[in-house]
């Protein structure tokens, strides 16, 4: 990743991923970019602002054509673990590139609850990304069962292992990693972490990222799962938080502005 890309990824204070899913057509995402085109780009202006937005995969190239000129940073769903090949259906890392992808999400839990993406199959393809100069987003959580028995490390811990073998390998080193920690109890059901849970699965996060991988690694974490303005001040008290991953609430631009200009 060119350095100048970085550090201006790395400085922002606080970035907010809009993961629009597939709730919108095409037509409806550009609509709603072009609708409130005046407030995302006072938002983004903000010197401490990283606006991504994720829309889905075939409103990348348009909406990448709609962001030219502006601050505000164009995220993938998802991606493939391999980038070329006959591999049907699937969107390679180098056209994610070319499109103009800063971030790729990897490892989502609706993603996970396909079956398709398995813990290694989601290090692969943090390895493609890396070498294809786009920012993983990788998230990780724990299910309810999980939470409930007090299981959340170990969850996470089995989710990042074959991520941190991976990059003992690796040498990708400019370009940042991205950790959304998303308890999957809370994604879409207005139940949101306490801080104190949020702070230690943080604090345990940035302790493994340090004693498992190369210190010339930049790390950013985010939190997300439900994430609404009314909640949004506790979490944004939470001083390890380096921004959000926001589904539902990036839908209604207004109730997103609010969570961005939150101070
Ligand atoms: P939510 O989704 O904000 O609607 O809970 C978050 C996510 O799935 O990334």
């Amino acid at each position: 990743m060119h350095s100048s890309k970085r550090e201006y990824i790395m400085e922002k204070n606080y970035t907010y991923l809009a993961n629009w899913k597939m709730n919108f057509t095409i037509e409806e995402s550009l609509s709603f970019f072009s609708d409130h085109y005046d407030n995302f780009i006072l938002l983004s202006k903000k010197a401490e602002n990283l606006i991504t937005i994720c829309p889905s995969a075939e409103t990348l190239h348009p909406l990448a054509q709609m962001l030219q000129g502006t601050n505000i940073e164009l995220g993938a769903q998802d991606c493939s673990d391999v980038l070329k090949g006959p591999f049907t259906g699937q969107v390679s890392p180098l056209s994610l590139k070319q499109v103009g992808c800063s971030f790729c999400i990897i490892g989502h839990s609706e993603q996970r609850a396909l079956g398709v993406d398995t813990n290694e199959r989601i290090a692969t393809k943090c390895s493609m990304l890396l070498s294809s100069e786009i920012i993983p987003v990788i998230c990780i959580g724990e299910n309810s069962d999980d939470y409930n028995q007090g299981l959340t490390l170990e969850k996470l811990k089995s989710q990042l292992s074959p991520i941190f073998d991976m990059l003992k390998n690796n040498t990708h080193f400019s370009t940042p990693i991205v950790l959304a920690y998303e308890p999957v109890w809370a994604i879409g059901t207005g139940k949101v972490a306490t801080p104190d849970h949020i702070e230690s699965v943080l604090a345990w996060l940035a302790q493994q990222t340090v004693t498992q991988t190369s210190s010339s690694y930049k790390w950013k974490f985010l939190y997300g799962g439900s994430i609404k303005a009314s909640n949004c001040a506790t979490l944004k008290a939470i001083p390890q938080l380096d921004g959000f991953l926001i589904g539902g609430a990036s839908l209604d631009f207004e109730e997103f502005e609010k969570i961005v200009n939150y101070r």
